[in-house]
């Protein structure tokens, strides 16, 4: 898999998703990878995925599974028949949901969607970790502990800040994906985003695919935004 940019597609409509994906049509050779969240999910129903799909686009299905196994394997069967290329979970969820997750994912034919999972919500700060969640170890350790879990699980990467992609890559291998948001232009907005790189320094970190929304879905020239976006990180 080479580097690449996913747009995250969170719109509250299939129509908005759609009226602003028609931007790319002008652009030859352009169909994004994309990403479809909660948000956009739960509205638009399933038929989202296989629409885009048909459309041509990869799909990142952000789903963030987090069940007993059982529930979770039989969900991710019915997620990998809608077609989707990428589906998530939180490695909190242990190792046998991660297993259960894999099996269940697997199409008759033997092929299956790539799983990565999230290890801390960025969201989540070293205070929050040890009072919320009461696991008493540092936020880094933690992730790596995750992270090779998940490797262990069968899993082919996780989710994470690209300031951890290099250390992901050094404890579980060049070859397990690293997916990281929380990326931004030189100067741009960063909105509730508090780590961030830009898509240059998130490919000297060691990225697989950056995951970027705002920069590029609020820009007055998203489909420029997306051309700067994959000349900068895999040009
Ligand atoms: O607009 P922005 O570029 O901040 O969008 C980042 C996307 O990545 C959002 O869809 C957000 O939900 C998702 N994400 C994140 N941090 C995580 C996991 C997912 O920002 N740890």
């Amino acid at each position: 898999m080479g580097k690449d940019v996913i747009i995250a597609c969170d719109f509250e409509s299939r129509e908005r998703t759609l009226d602003f994906l028609a931007q790319f049509s002008a652009c030859d050779g352009c169909k994004p990878f994309v990403k479809i969240g909660m948000e956009l999910f739960y509205a638009a129903g399933p038929d989202i995925v296989r629409e885009l799909k048909d459309r041509g686009h990869r799909v990142f299905l952000d789903l963030k599974l987090h069940d007993i196994p059982n529930t979770v394997k039989k969900t991710m069967r019915v997620l990998s028949g809608l077609g989707a290329d990428l589906c998530n979970l939180h490695a909190a969820g242990t190792r046998a949901m991660m297993e259960a997750a894999l099996e269940g994912l697997t199409r008759p034919d033997g092929t299956r969607p790539l799983l990565i999972a999230v290890t801390q919500l960025t969201s989540t700060d070293q205070a929050a970790l040890e009072q919320d969640l009461w696991i008493r170890a540092p936020m880094e350790e933690v992730i790596l502990h995750y992270a090779e879990n998940a490797r262990a699980a069968g899993l082919d990467g996780v989710v994470c800040s690209p300031l951890e992609a290099g250390k992901v890559h050094g404890r579980c291998g060049t070859e397990f994906l690293t997916v990281t948001p929380g990326v931004r232009f030189a100067g741009g907005e960063l909105g509730d985003q508090k780590r961030v790189t830009t898509p240059a320094r998130a490919r000297e970190l060691g990225s697989d695919y950056i995951v970027v929304g705002r920069p590029i879905t609020a820009a007055p020239d998203p489909v420029a935004a997306y051309q700067a976006c994959v000349e900068e990180f895999a040009g």
